[in-house]
């Protein structure tokens, strides 16, 4: 046994990674109407503007046409082309050797988007496995257990209202007045295009009626803290954003640079954080936390791991979410990242987060080690559709700041232990997959499995290993 795994790991010390797992957005898509529900429609944007922005719902000149699509939230012909151009770069940077049968592809099945942007990465990354592009062959999701966002809240619930309100919205005081004041710049930015409000009975009584005086209320709802000034504004800056990076030939009626559009994002994500917080992200992202630290134990330990719906062979596992889940995972996971054209921890369509099992070159001792990235393409990079060669995406590491060892190469069983300290196990939803926990906490093989590596290395890193990996 340790013979063999030494010889493994000759082999592989300079090779590609044990296994890559992308947590991905989906691509561009068309927005939500104004409040979350329904079609966006004129009439959706009516009440809260005199100006005239493309809705893409009826079919038709002037709404349609220029998203490229119908249908609302729905990925856009532009953003699928531009998830094949994601994936068609890392498959030629990254994935050169894999086979066919070594990726596994999963998403939120219930989200077409989801479904398209999968198959439009598979196409990209993997021309010639015409398997990975039909949608049956994708991991499905049906329950929002992998991909929950507060979909499903069966497990591991809230109460949230204090939670959110006291520490995130600066308090209810004066119809968060605090929450108005901290964006007010960004809010009266907006209104200077949209002209907010027609309908002046959307302001309870006080006059004028701009996007400003609408009055701020906590909804509750899994996407929306709250109704009023903030959230109208969030919804018009993602508008905006999305109208450029869909190539769209006019957006934000002309009045806004890219710079105001990159920095009125900002609010958009400044809104889901207030609820992919680290009180829900436990509740809601330990399944998909303890997954992804299965697909890593399974690589590595080359034996299934219960609850994991792939195959020990995968050397790819692309999974398509949302933003919602790649701000859950860095609540959970304590991460930051900063992309290159974007604010901090922006998460634009496409963005991933790509986590890797390598095997370490320097120090083998540690076992593999488990690196993280961001990988985004630039704002202006998803208005042209650029085709990556030249150009690169942006692609940070982003640190495991628990790993004391090494953030930027974490040992695999410190990481175990970083990542079963951070979620909670009653919230895990998938059967079996809580043995990640449980053989965590129960056994103490680290360091005994590496004890072969120091015929390699030597014994001199013996001092360091102090059995708790550092961790604590
Ligand atoms: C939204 O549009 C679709 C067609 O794309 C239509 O089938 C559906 O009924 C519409 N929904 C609403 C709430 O208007
Ligand atoms: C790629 O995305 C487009 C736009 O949503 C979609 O129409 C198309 O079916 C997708 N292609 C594949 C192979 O999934
Ligand atoms: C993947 O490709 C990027 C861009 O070329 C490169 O920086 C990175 O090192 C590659 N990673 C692996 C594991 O090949
Ligand atoms: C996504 O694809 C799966 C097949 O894997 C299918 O069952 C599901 O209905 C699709 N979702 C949507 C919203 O079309
Ligand atoms: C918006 O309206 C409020 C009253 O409803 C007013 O106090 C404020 O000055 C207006 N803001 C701008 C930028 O006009
Ligand atoms: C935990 O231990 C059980 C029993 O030995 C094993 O079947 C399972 O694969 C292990 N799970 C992990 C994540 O190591």
């Amino acid at each position: 046994m340790p013979l063999h795994w030494a010889a493994l790991w000759l082999v592989h010390a300079t090779a590609a990674p044990l296994v890559t797992l992308i947590v991905s957005r989906h691509g561009i898509r068309t927005p939500y109407p104004p409040g979350g529900e329904g079609n966006l429609t004129k009439e959706s944007m009516a009440k809260y503007t005199p100006q005239s922005f493309p809705p893409c719902w009826p079919p038709g000149p002037g709404t349609s046409e220029v998203w490229g699509t119908s249908i609302t939230a729905g990925l856009t012909p532009h953003g699928g082309r531009q998830i094949r151009n994601m994936g068609a770069w890392m498959g030629s940077r990254n994935f050169s050797t894999v086979k066919c049968e070594e990726v596994a592809v999963y998403a939120d099945t219930n989200s077409a988007r989801d479904n398209e942007t999968a198959t439009n990465w598979t196409l990209g990354a993997f021309p010639s496995c015409s398997s990975l592009h039909q949608e049956e062959n994708i991991i499905g999701d049906p329950k929002y257990l992998l991909f929950n966002d507060g979909s499903n809240q069966e497990l591991c619930g809230f109460p949230w209202r204090h939670e959110v309100i006291k520490s995130f919205l600066g308090s209810g005081k004066g119809h968060f007045e605090a929450l108005l004041k901290a964006w007010q710049a960004q809010i009266e930015k907006v209104d200077s295009v949209v002209h907010c409000c027609p309908d002046a009975g959307l302001c309870g009584g006080q006059l004028p009626c701009n996007l400003s005086a609408l009055p701020i209320k906590y909804t509750g709802k899994f996407w929306a803290a709250t109704e009023g000034a903030f959230d109208i504004a969030v919804f018009w800056a993602e508008f905006f954003l999305l109208e450029y990076l869909n190539g769209n030939p006019s957006y934000a009626a002309g009045q806004l640079s890219q710079a105001d559009l990159v920095d009125l994002y900002r609010m958009v994500v400044a809104n889901m954080e207030f609820l992919d917080n680290v009180f829900s992200s436990k509740r809601l992202e330990s399944t998909l936390a303890a997954h992804i630290l299965g697909t890593l134990l399974q690589a590595e330990q080359q034996q299934q791991i219960p609850g994991v719906q792939h195959s020990k062979d995968a050397k790819v596992v692309y999974m398509a979410g949302h933003d919602t889940n790649l701000l859950l995972l860095r609540s959970l996971l304590g991460l930051r990242w900063q992309s290159d054209g974007w604010a901090e921890n922006a998460v634009a369509p496409g963005g991933m987060l790509i986590v890797e099992l390598d095997w370490d070159v320097e120090d083998s001792s540690r076992g593999p080690v488990v690196s993280m990235y961001f990988q985004v393409a630039q704002p202006q990079q998803l208005r042209e559709g650029v085709i990556f060669g030249e150009q690169q995406p942006s692609r940070v590491q982003v640190a495991i700041t628990d790993c004391r060892e090494d953030p930027f190469a974490c040992p695999l069983d410190t990481f175990q232990k970083i990542v079963v300290s951070k979620i909670r196990p009653e919230c895990i939803g998938i059967p079996g997959l809580s043995s990640v926990v449980d053989n965590s906490t129960a056994s103490a093989t680290w360091p005994a499995r590496y004890w072969w590596t120091f015929l390699l290395t030597g014994a001199d890193e013996i001092d360091e290993i102090d059995g708790n990996g550092g961790f604590l």
